[in-house]
C-alpha cells in the first residue's frame, strides 16, 4: 500500500468525522465488548487503543479505573472525545500504524493492546510492522485484542480483506499466541443493515515468560 492509500483512508475518516464519530459512539460498548469481555484482565490496565476514533472504547476503559494511551490519526475524530467524561485517564496522541513513532521509548508499557475496527485498513506489509510494534510495546505476560471487519466496506472507503486465518499466522509470527476467537454481528445500526459481521482474535504475548 502507498502512502497515498493511507492518505485516501484518512481523508475519507476527516471528511464524514462528524457523522462517523457519532455512529461510532452511539454503539452500546458494553453489548460490544461482551464477545471478548472475559478476556479483558483486571484492572488497572495500562491499555493502548490503537485507531481509537472518537473514544468510545477508551472512555469505557477509563470509567472502569485504566489508563489509556489512545491513538489515532484523524483529529477530527479524537476531538469529539473532549466530550467525553473520561477525566485524565486518557492521553491522546495524534500518530498512525504501523510506525507509532511517538511511541518509541515505551517499549514493554502496555498490559492490553487493543486494535479495533482498524486492521481491514492495512495491508499485508503494514501488518507485519504493526504486528512487530504491537509485540515491541505490550509487556511480556501481556495481551492484544484484535477486531477483523469480514466484509467489504459499504462506505467506499479503501478497505483490505480481514481473514482470521492469516491475522493468527502474521500474530504468531510476531510471538503472539491465539487464546480465543469470536465470530460477532455488527454493533452498529449502519453496519446491521449491511450486514456486515465481525471476528475477534485474542492473543497473549508470553515474550520472556515464554
Ligand atoms: C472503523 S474506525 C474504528 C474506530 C474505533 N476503533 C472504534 O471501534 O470505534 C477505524 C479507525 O482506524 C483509524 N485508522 C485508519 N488507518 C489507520 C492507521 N494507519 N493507523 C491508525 N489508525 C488508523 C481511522 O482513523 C479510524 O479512527
Amino acid at each position: 500500500m502507498s502512502g497515498a492509500d493511507t492518505d485516501a483512508i484518512l481523508d475519507s475518516y476527516r471528511s464524514h468525522a462528524a457523522d462517523l464519530g457519532q455512529r461510532f459512539r452511539e454503539v452500546d460498548a458494553d453489548e460490544f465488548l461482551a464477545p471478548v469481555m472475559a478476556h479483558i484482565p483486571e484492572g488497572p490496565l495500562r491499555i493502548l487503543d490503537l485507531g481509537a476514533g472518537s473514544g468510545r472504547d477508551a472512555a469505557w476503559f477509563a470509567a472502569r479505573g485504566h489508563s489509556v494511551v489512545a491513538v489515532e490519526p484523524v483529529v477530527e475524530l479524537s476531538a469529539q472525545a473532549a466530550s467525553l467524561a473520561t477525566g485524565d485517564r486518557i492521553e491522546w496522541i495524534t500518530d498512525a500504524l504501523p510506525d507509532l513513532a511517538s511511541l518509541d521509548g515505551r517499549d514493554g508499557e502496555f498490559d492490553l493492546l487493543w486494535l479495533c475496527a482498524v486492521w481491514h485498513h492495512l495491508d499485508p506489509a503494514m501488518r507485519v510492522r504493526t504486528l512487530e510494534r504491537a509485540a515491541a510495546l505490550v509487556k511480556p505476560g501481556g495481551r492484544l485484542i484484535v477486531s477483523l471487519r469480514r466484509s467489504a466496506d459499504v462506505d467506499g472507503r479503501l478497505t483490505f480483506e480481514a481473514e482470521p486465518e492469516p491475522a493468527i499466522a502474521q500474530a504468531r509470527a510476531a510471538g503472539f499466541v491465539l487464546v480465543d476467537q469470536q465470530s460477532a454481528s455488527s454493533a452498529q445500526t449502519h453496519n446491521k443493515m449491511a450486514e456486515i459481521s465481525w471476528c475477534w482474535l485474542v492473543f497473549d504475548f508470553p515474550g520472556d515468560l515464554a
